[in-house]
């Protein structure tokens, strides 16, 4: 049966935590590991359902798993980050065996690993997996890889399961007709086992966390301008890959402490890569002033640091154009924020949101409409109405991690309370997610507050 779990008014949010391992980085961090010769530790590595997804790949394509020990709360808090969680024996860049791999609802999984898989010609591949992800369009990797020279096959040319036969690539410039990580690091996979130097053009920055790892681990990778290069590569050694925890799972609570009066969060060790955190700087033109972020430097090529928030009263705004690829996965929250905010806000250019787990705008229009908040779906964004807040009720997750955890951190903020079904969703990016609000709906202030 599936669940059905309340989330109450308890007043104010206080406290610490190091939010989970971030999901994009650990994604990669598997699969780069895979790549590459010999040894590779990952410190931090995310145990969610997600990325034990790309662990299950990695094993299946061949790679070994030297050493594991996943749990969720394995970086204690504050307390920065501690040993490698786990160790992947590579197969190195041409090694990967044929198999049928199970993606789970890990969309990343999805349409990155055929990247690495295309080149390998000695090699056939299947990909598959939940209901969900067989709504997941694959034609936007796959039509670039298929002019590198890569041989696929998709359920209607364009949906899994997805079908990988290696071949011969070469190299290619792409302009990309949507601004997608998942597409840029597919290709930038592809290229290093391509003839000749690849450039993919983006229309918009996106998470860069790709070209940050592949380049640590040695390979040839510049930006000129908008586009990327990617030189063939013989090898790669990631050595050790350090993963920061997760903006996109901070922000929830970012976004509750923001819209709780008298709230007061430290989040420790958090990924400030700034081609993730555009929901900073849409919450700053919302009005958002009790937001403080000490940086505490980079590890292993992506910048880190600690983000305390405070209660604002917040005013509507325009989102669009470039914010979008900068706050792709924390846009729902901002429509969550826009009902607390006077007046009206608007998130445009963001028609990708049908394309996640779920429809996001369908899905949270509904969701935040049934709460009590003025919420218009449009095609490409939503609009909403501010300034009382939610009232509370009843939402489905419709499996989707991020939609549960919007509902709960709703329940937080609301006059009522919500009831989310199907609560256990959010395991797919954060399992302690709601241990974590616990903790903070119950916690004592922080020493030095705010303000
Ligand atoms: C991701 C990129 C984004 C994001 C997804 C993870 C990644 O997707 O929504 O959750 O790890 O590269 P797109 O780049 O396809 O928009």
């Amino acid at each position: 049966m599936t669940d059905r779990t309340n989330f109450r008014p308890l007043g104010a949010l206080r406290g610490a935590l190091r939010p989970p391992a971030d999901k994009s980085i650990s994604h990669r961090a598997a699969m780069i590991a895979a790549m590459g010769e010999g040894e590779t530790d990952i410190v931090g590595y995310l145990d969610a359902a997600d990325t034990r997804s790309t662990l299950a790949a990695v094993q299946a394509v061949g790679a070994r798993l030297v050493h594991e020990e996943l749990a969720t709360d394995a970086v204690g808090e504050g307390d920065g980050l501690g040993a490698p969680n786990l160790r992947i024996g590579g197969v190195g860049l041409r090694g990967a065996r044929s198999a049928a791999i199970d993606v789970g609802n890990a969309g990343t999984l999805l349409r990155l690993l055929p990247g690495w898989l295309a080149g390998q010609p000695e090699g056939r591949w299947t990909l598959d997996g939940d209901e969900s992800i067989r709504r997941r369009p694959v034609d936007r990797v796959a039509d670039p890889l298929r002019r590198m020279g890569a041989r696929l096959a998709a359920r209607e040319d364009r949906l899994p399961p997805f079908e990988v036969e290696g071949a011969p690539l070469h190299g290619i410039t792409y302009e990309l007709p949507v601004a997608s990580a998942q597409v840029k690091s597919c290709l930038l996979f592809a290229a290093l086992l391509a003839e000749g130097e690849t450039r993919v053009v983006e229309p918009l920055p996106t998470r860069d966390h790709s070209e940050r790892m592949l380049a640590a681990a040695g390979a040839e990778v510049r930006r000129e301008g908008d586009t990327v290069v990617v030189a063939p590569a013989q090898r790669l050694e990631p050595g050790r890959i350090v993963v920061p925890a997760d903006f996109s799972s901070a922000a929830f609570f970012i976004v509750a402490a923001t819209i709780v009066p008298g709230s007061d969060v430290l989040l420790h060790d958090v990924g400030l890569n700034p081609t993730r955190t555009g929901l900073l700087a849409i919450l700053e033109r919302m009005g958002a002033a009790a937001i403080e972020i000490t940086p505490k430097g980079e590890e292993g090529g992506e910048p880190v640091g600690d983000i305390r928030v405070g209660h604002s009263e917040l005013r509507g705004c325009e989102v669009g154009g470039a914010d979008v690829p900068l706050a792709i996965d924390e846009l729902p929250l901002v429509a969550l924020a826009a009902c607390f905010a006077e007046g009206t806000t608007t998130i445009r250019d963001a028609v990708e949101l049908r394309r996640k787990e779920s429809d996001r705008i369908a899905v949270v229009a509904d969701a935040l409409r049934a709460l009590g908040g003025a919420v218009e779906a449009t095609e490409d964004g939503m609009v909403i109405e501010g300034g009382d807040g939610l009232r509370g009720g009843a939402i489905d997750s419709h499996g989707d991690h991020r939609i549960a955890m919007l509902g709960a951190i709703a329940g937080a903020a609301s006059s009522d309370g919500v009831e989310v079904r199907d609560m256990a969703a959010a395991d797919v990016s954060y399992p302690g997610f709601e241990v974590d609000l616990h903790s903070l709906q119950h916690g004592p202030p922080l020493r030095d507050p705010v303000h």
